[in-house]
């Protein structure tokens, strides 16, 4: 490995940019600028924009006429790191352990959006330029819903024009395994606090007479599913387009199975929705799941008390063609009517992104896996969907008319968002030599 551009990546995973926390403003600004000066150093006209929230990093060459117009997006932002203790080393002081860089953001998105910057770099030096127009985009907010890109893209349609779009931040399905994905599954967030008492009761002088909110959160998240792992909110598959048949057949054949699933997720058994295969229930299945509850007493020990108020994050994770506020309405009317008797009721609507869906067998969609297949030699190419989320990208075909192609790098085992987050040195390397193949085939 080309030691500058490893020292670059490391550079880059050292600011800790989490674009959730207020307290890393600062960090994400810095990461920001970190960026511009980087693509400014591999040849690009490079710019920080500020928004309401963090800041979009842009750059391009230089644009001639008649070339095909490129973009590739990424972020630089984030997920925070708790739990902090279950972390090998420091999630910021990234550290290689045979051959594997582990570091918050080492898969998502730093190393695989470097890979492309660094890319571009090699080939204008060794070049002079690259074989298309090229526009990078590079965001902060990804991990917390894209909220200010779509506003952004509104105001500078000009300037963003392009034929189509390149990502590379979904996953492989296996190591070594060239991967083409056609689909993203959207998302809807919520917040619910349930209320009673006006304030903490002793549980004992007043439990039996006066709701318990703690309850009420438990009847309602064990209402939102059946037995059978179907999400049991009134009309939430009205709009789901059933997997067709060539879809079911080929993900039978890909090289992952339940058992590397029991192997990467450390589940002795799985559960999901009836009548559908793993990979079909994360690719093609929309879901409802709990990200985070808390309500009452949470120290050491026990205390007799009644909390006054509960909490529940959800996430619901879509498929084409549901939308974020078609779902989120709907289970709004689902809690709102499940609610026990004595508690009342805050529903808090959060971001969402709509599903994707493209054709891989389009004439870019082509061009994508012939670049895959050059930068895995040998190798059998997989086609799949994805059950994780990039909000902006069908705003892109919405706002921009464009499509989009995702060429992903991350492993199942990258524990993207979870402690010892990794990325293989083999990856950034093959990121690197994408990037080259992929301008090729474009242009
Ligand atoms: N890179 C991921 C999305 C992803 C991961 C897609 C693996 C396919 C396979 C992205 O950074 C991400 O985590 N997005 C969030 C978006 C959300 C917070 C709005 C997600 O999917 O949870
Ligand atoms: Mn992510």
């Amino acid at each position: 490995m080309n030691q500058a551009h490893l020292d670059d990546l490391f550079a880059f995973i050292r600011f800790p940019s989490v674009s959730t926390l207020p307290d890393r403003k600062d960090d994400v600004l810095n990461c920001a600028n970190w960026l511009k000066a980087k693509l400014a150093a591999v040849g690009l006209a490079s710019e920080v924009h500020p928004t309401a929230g963090h800041p979009i990093v842009l750059a391009r060459n230089k644009h001639v006429p008649g070339r095909r117009t490129v973009m590739i997006y990424g972020h630089y932002d984030v997920q925070p790191v708790d739990p902090l203790n279950e972390w090998t080393s420091l999630p910021f002081e990234p550290t290689v352990r045979d051959g594997v860089i582990y570091a918050r953001g080492s898969t998502d998105n730093k190393g695989q959006i470097l890979a492309h910057v660094l890319g571009v770099g090699d080939t204008i030096r060794e070049k002079g330029d690259l074989p298309v127009n090229l526009i990078f985009l590079i965001e902060g907010e990804e991990e917390i819903g894209s909220k200010h890109l779509e506003a952004f893209l509104q105001a500078n349609r000009e300037a963003l024009k392009c034929d189509l779009i390149a990502i590379s931040d979904t996953g492989m399905i296996a190591r070594q395994t060239p991967t083409f994905s056609y689909g993203l599954r959207g998302i809807a967030a919520m917040e619910v606090r349930a209320f009673g008492p006006s304030s903490d009761l002793h549980s004992g002088i007043y439990g039996g007479a006066v709701a318990n909110p703690a309850t009420a959160i438990a009847r309602l998240v064990a209402s939102l599913h059946d037995v059978n792992g179907h999400v049991a909110v009134e009309g939430f598959y009205d709009n789901v387009t059933p997997l067709q048949d060539w879809e079911r057949e080929a993900w039978s054949r890909l090289p992952f199975t339940d058992d590397d699933l029991r192997a990467v997720t450390g589940a002795k058994e799985l559960f999901g929705e009836k009548g559908y295969t793993s990979m079909e229930r994360v690719w093609a299945r929309p879901t409802a799941e709990v990200n985070g509850i808390w309500g009452g007493f949470q120290g050491v020990g026990s205390k007799t008390v009644l909390p006054r108020e509960a909490f529940v994050k959800l996430t619901f994770r879509l498929v084409p063609d549901q939308t974020p506020a078609e779902i989120l309405g709907k289970v709004r009317a689902h809690l709102l009517k499940h609610c026990p008797p004595g508690i009342q009721l805050e529903i808090k609507d959060g971001h969402g992104g709509e599903p994707y869906a493209t054709d891989p067998h389009s004439e870019y969609g082509k061009a994508a896996q012939r670049a895959l297949a050059k930068a895995f030699p040998g190798k059998e190419l997989a086609l799949i969907r994805e059950g994780g989320s990039i909000p902006i990208v069908n705003t892109f075909k919405k706002v921009l008319g464009v499509e989009t192609l995702l060429l992903g790098l991350a492993l199942p085992d990258c524990r993207a968002h979870a402690p010892d987050e990794n990325f293989p040195i083999e990856n950034f390397e093959a990121g690197i030599r994408l990037n080259r193949a992929l301008l090729e085939e474009l242009a």
